[in-house]
């Protein structure tokens, strides 16, 4: 139930960072204020009822993409591939997997998209191929001008036993990165899976097929890449044997054994990327239709190795500190409201001048925003990602708060959970959060009309779907919708971040331009107690605020109004407020009618957190 309690905090209590305030580098390109929407083509929408997603499926939920008011959509990965790992183990990175449809699929949903205004972004996976690519066949026998395609060594001979070269281990934890093939009397590399071998990023023909793979998509009407897994792409040439990380809890087979100081981050990293950028914005030159193609880039990394993606031509670095700490390795500390106003003000405060800030809070690598922050928590983390400035991106269903599903043993088919064991696998798996999207209340939740799907659809169908929050008077679809219309605004698009701690449990942080009406978002944090709070540390804002947009559970209307120095939030509660007009002479305001929501008082009880820290980086 709400809590109605309500404390009084009239005294600013300090961050361990000190608020601030920063510049929003204008936006002058069509993606730097842009929403992006990931979709799991395996768990969006099944259109010939086998039970796994398609392309056709996906491009028949497109308007609802428009309604939703996502700009654009990245498909993670639907080529050819034995799917050892959902796909992100290509065996043709020119042809689409026939579970998943056909190349003339794949034209028509890029013809739909683009009748609709809908840019589409790849996921495109240079790391490693499937070893059923070609190029590994061929290189396996040494076969000219495949055989340096992949990294093949000899290994050492220990009392008469052939060894790996080195100690280093895959991400999986499956142990060795190495794998010994017959046919060529040799190790090769595989950073992840055993059937991902790692291609040679030291071979220039390695390199000119990434390009030719580029053009080819770019060519069929895409606007960009999410380029996967940056930080393995080069290893150390001397091969030695990585550190013990002295990390609690792992097993000498898992990855985090080891310290990855010469598999992982390495320099020459960055000279891949900004050959790919050049690659790209050629593309756009020749095309002469001046709209930029962009590259948004998977690395979990510290954060002067992610803020040097951007220095070597990536669009756009996930920022995922929202997700994971500082080294990419546990899960990020969000149990407290000042946790999380430091990654803001960090990522911010790191930020290289005139680069565009990007927000993630989930994917389909980690336990869901539902799970594991909270159910009530759903519409406040939204108001962050959506409210902060530069780029948000948003995994399927978390718009509607979708939830991990348990999966037993037996059901589970990520490679990172079935390589540890029963009693383990639950803190490495990833299929919870990868479950067939909940799009009503009938078989197989509107996903499919199989009742036997890809993975199991989460039980909580039947009240928890996307048919059910369109109907509601308010939900947190509905927010969501406001929000992205918000974020269409000058004053969030363009407004001044300025970010405060304004008591221990509550983010507080203003956008502000001038002649405009100041945009205020408050999160209480805090999921047992109410607080009240004063404004006055925002020098900006007006005596009066009314709310523009509040989350579901807060028991607070649209439209009401506030004296800046009293205002009430229940516990978790999370509201937009702008000044009122009227107080600052000549002010404009940009409130939509469709911000206006009425509130209701359902009250969901915050999950426990159960995913363990390890999940994959
Ligand atoms: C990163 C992807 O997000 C993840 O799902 C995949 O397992 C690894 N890269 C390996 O490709
Ligand atoms: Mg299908
Ligand atoms: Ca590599």
């Amino acid at each position: 139930m709400c809590s109605l309690r309500v404390i009084f905090f009239f005294v600013a209590v300090t961050a361990s960072i000190e608020a601030t305030s920063f510049n929003v580098t204008q936006a002058t390109l069509w993606w730097q204020t842009t929403t992006l929407y990931q979709i799991w083509p395996r768990s969006f929408k099944d259109s010939d009822g086998d039970g796994i997603g398609d392309l056709n499926g996906i491009a028949s939920k497109l308007t609802h993409l428009v309604d939703m008011g996502v700009e654009v959509i990245w498909l993670s990965p639907f080529f050819a591939s034995p799917l050892i790992d959902s796909g992100y183990d290509i065996s043709d990175y020119l042809s689409v997997n026939p579970v998943y449809g056909t190349l003339d699929d794949f034209d028509d949903l890029i013809a739909t998209a683009n009748e609709l205004g809908l840019k589409v972004v790849l996921d495109y996976v240079p790391n490693h191929t499937s070893d059923e690519h070609a190029w590994f066949n061929y290189s396996k026998y040494s076969v000219d001008p495949y055989t340096d395609y992949y990294i093949w060594n000899e290994g050492i001979e220990v009392n008469g036993t052939r060894n790996p070269p080195n100690n280093w281990l895959s991400v999986f934890n499956s142990g060795s990165a190495w794998e010994w093939v017959d046919e060529r009397q040799a190790y090769y590399l595989h950073q992840f899976h055993v059937k991902q071998p790692d291609l040679n990023f030291t071979n220039e023909l390695v390199i000119e097929e990434t390009k030719e793979i580029l053009t080819f998509w770019l060519d069929r009407g895409i606007y960009g890449f999410r380029i996967d897994s940056l930080p393995y792409l080069i290893e150390a040439a001397s091969l030695a044997d990585e550190p013990e990380s002295g990390l609690d809890g792992y097993e000498s087979t898992d990855y985090y054994y080891l310290e990855h100081i010469y598999t992982k981050d390495l320099q020459e990293n960055y000279e891949i990327v900004q050959i790919w950028r050049d690659h790209i914005d050629n593309y756009t030159s020749v095309k002469g239709d001046g709209v930029e193609r962009v590259m948004f880039t998977e690395a979990y990394a510290n954060i002067s190795s992610i803020m040097e993606y951007y220095d070597y031509g990536s669009h756009i670095p996930f920022n995922f500190f929202m997700i994971k700490d500082e080294n990419g390795v546990n899960n990020a500390v969000l149990d407290t409201a000042s946790e999380v106003v430091d990654i803001i003000v960090k990522w911010m405060e790191n930020l290289p001048d005139n680069a565009t800030a990007n927000w993630v809070f989930g994917n389909h690598d980690n336990s869901r925003i539902a799970t594991k922050l909270g159910e009530a928590r759903v519409d406040a983390v939204n108001l962050l990602l959506f409210l902060l400035p530069g780029v948000a991106t948003i995994y399927n269903g978390d718009e509607i708060g979708m939830t991990d599903t348990y999966l037993t043993w037996e059901e589970t088919e990520d490679p990172q959970a079935c390589s540890t064991d029963e009693s383990r696998y639950e803190s490495f798996s990833r299929d919870p959060e990868r479950t067939p999207y909940q799009w009503d209340n009938t078989t197989s939740a509107g996903f499919s009309t199989n009742a036997t799907t890809m993975l199991p659809v989460n039980s909580n169908y039947l009240t928890l779907n996307l048919a059910a929050q369109k109907a509601a008077d308010i939900s947190n679809y509905k927010n969501v919708q406001a929000l992205i219309q918000l974020r269409n605004s000058t004053i969030i698009q363009a407004g001044n971040l300025n970010v405060q701690v304004i008591s221990e449990s509550v983010i507080a942080f203003t956008r502000e331009l001038s002649d405009y009406q100041p945009i205020v978002v408050l999160v209480n944090w805090d999921n047992a107690t109410a607080v009240t709070l004063s404004l006055e540390v925002f020098d900006s804002l007006p005596e009066t605020l009314e709310v523009l947009i509040a989350d579901i559970n807060s028991g607070i209307a649209v439209g009401d109004q506030y004296a800046k120095t009293s205002i009430e939030l229940p516990a978790n509660a999370a509201i937009v407020l702008q000044g009122v007009e009227d107080t600052v002479s000549g002010s404009r305001t940009i409130r939509s009618s469709t911000t206006r929501y009425i509130l209701g008082l359902i009250c969901l009880l915050p999950l426990t957190y159960n995913h363990s820290p390890m999940l994959f980086t």
